[in-house]
């Protein structure tokens, strides 16, 4: 079934009748016929279809950049579309100018994927720094030209902002003034106020049985039977307070992105470790729309986001006919199935809030350290009372056909002592209980090796002062 749209596309409105599942990319080159945005992989993985997707919060337009290939265009009602076209009004913007005086872009190709990432990165940061304006950079991809110039070019650009002071108060105005974005940007939330578009409840269509998250597994796995089936989009389902607190219950709707998770306040204070580890998942438009029910119920035992949920014991809470609470760790049948009908929804996710002095630690290997899928992975979450473990959860990812929750290790280790004999008699009890097959990313025997050596790294990490890796091997 075809949905409305209505949105505005770099300085245009544009209202049309589309198939809400048909990649935005495709909508933006065939349909818009706007042919910067570039089709590189279209799996999510080089970075060439990169736009920025604008939204109103609190009355403040927020930036976030999305790849174009793999995200529904039906998620773009009642919001902003930017593509390279849009970030320039008839001379190139000052970004741009930088790029060129550098030599920073030989073929072009991925080139206005990377200036739309970085306008996106000024448009969030009225602060930039170098560092940060590369990170924001892990998503895109130049086979040809080589980082330092583009490096170079950034520090240009930092630069450039920071001695135009000018007079303009507010960070957008200042980006303005500076040539880093057209001046139609100014008039843009006004704009979408008066659009008068309820994101929420236009694109949710309950009658349609294929629910979309992000779209980032979907739309890599089944694009051509996606793109004209009819789609329930739940992405813009929970608006506001996707993440809170309720008698000692963190409650997380499962429409949390990862970038969500990872900058939420409540996160940050109850599992500041968990943040540290998120820089491994994905790239950060992967982590823009990288929703956490979509992680769980993909189902992939590589999941990261079930890993780490696994070790936090996280309980779903499941709409459908009836509300159902089920574990997550007894959530898993066998390969890709799971406790769930058709039609049912991953409403919310809870978890317990720490207790004091828990400790958490997540390890993942992979053939390149960003932006790659775990060949294996492992959580941990640990409460010590006197050197004594009086609460453990253990996850373990690519070892079997299902995220596991390593349930023998688990009981072996409540209650005992943290020792070098400890771990180790831990780590032969994981080996019994996991069934690795050989595949792409690596043999049985090493898997096998790789989670052993994930258990010690978490134990070396959490208690550096007991455990000592070189002992251990
Ligand atoms: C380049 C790239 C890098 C990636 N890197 C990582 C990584 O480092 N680590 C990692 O773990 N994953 C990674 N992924 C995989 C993917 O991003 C995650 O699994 C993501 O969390 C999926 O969420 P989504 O909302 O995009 O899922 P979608 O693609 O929207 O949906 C996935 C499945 O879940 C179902 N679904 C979604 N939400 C719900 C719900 N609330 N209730 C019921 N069913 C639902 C859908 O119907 C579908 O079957 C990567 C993907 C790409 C393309
Ligand atoms: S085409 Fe490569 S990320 Fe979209
Ligand atoms: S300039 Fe050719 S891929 Fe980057």
């Amino acid at each position: 079934m075809k949905m409305n749209l209505k949105f505005i596309c770099n300085k245009n409105l544009v209202v049309t009748e589309v198939q809400p599942g048909k990649s935005l990319l495709d909508f933006i080159r065939k349909d818009l016929r706007l042919t910067g945005s570039k089709e590189g992989c279209r799996e999510g993985d080089c970075g060439a279809c990169t736009v920025l997707i604008g939204e109103l919060e609190n009355d403040r337009m927020i930036y976030k950049t999305v790849n174009s290939c793999i995200m529904p265009v039906g998620d773009i009602n009642g919001k902003h579309l930017v593509t390279i076209e849009g970030l320039s009004d008839g001379k190139l913007n000052q970004i741009q100018n930088d790029f060129v005086e550098q030599g920073a872009s030989q073929c072009g190709f991925c080139t206005p994927g990377f200036i739309v990432s970085l306008c996106g990165y000024f448009l969030s940061n009225e602060k930039p720094i170098l560092k940060d304006a590369i990170d924001s950079l892990d998503g895109n991809v130049c086979r040809c030209t080589g980082y330092e110039s583009i490096r170079n070019a950034i520090n240009n650009s930092i630069v450039f902002l920071e001695s135009n002071e000018g007079d303009s108060k507010r960070h957008i105005e200042k980006l303005v003034s500076s040539n880093f974005i057209p001046e139609y940007f100014l008039e843009i939330p006004q704009r979408l106020n008066n659009l008068s578009i309820d994101i929420q409840k236009d694109s949710v269509n309950g009658d349609a049985k294929q629910i979309i998250g992000g779209g980032t597994d979907l739309l890599v796995q089944r694009w051509e039977e996606i793109e004209n089936a009819d789609v329930n989009l739940i992405f813009n389902l929970h608006q506001n307070e996707k993440i809170t607190v309720e008698d000692n219950i963190c409650k997380i709707k499962a429409t949390t992105t990862v970038s969500e998770f990872w900058e939420s306040e409540i996160i940050k204070k109850y599992l500041p470790e968990i943040t540290e580890s998120l820089y491994l998942f994905g790239s950060l438009p992967i982590r823009n729309r990288a929703t956490l029910g979509g992680n769980i119920i993909n189902a992939s035992p590589i999941a990261d986001m079930t890993s780490i949920l696994l070790a936090l014991d996280a309980k779903l809470i499941i709409e459908g006919n009836s509300r159902k609470q089920i574990k997550l760790n007894e959530f898993y049948t066998g390969y890709k199935t799971m406790k769930l009908e058709p039609g049912e929804i991953l409403d919310d996710i809870h978890i317990e809030l720490p207790d004091e002095g828990a400790r958490f630690n997540f390890e993942k290997i992979s053939r390149r350290t960003y932006l790659d899928i775990a060949s294996v992975n492992s959580s941990i979450y640990l409460v010590i009372d006197k050197d004594v473990i009086s609460e453990v959860h253990l996850s373990a990812g690519g070892v079997a056909p299902i995220p596991l929750y390593l349930f023998e290790t688990v009981n072996y280790l409540k209650g005992k002592e943290i020792a070098f004999e400890t771990i180790k008699s831990a780590a032969e009890i994981t080996l019994k209980e996991i069934k690795p097959i050989s595949d792409a990313r690596g043999s049985s025997a090493y898997k096998s090796l790789m989670l052993r050596n994930l258990l010690f790294a978490h134990f070396a990490k959490l208690f550096p002062n007991i455990i000592v890796v070189e002992e251990l091997i």
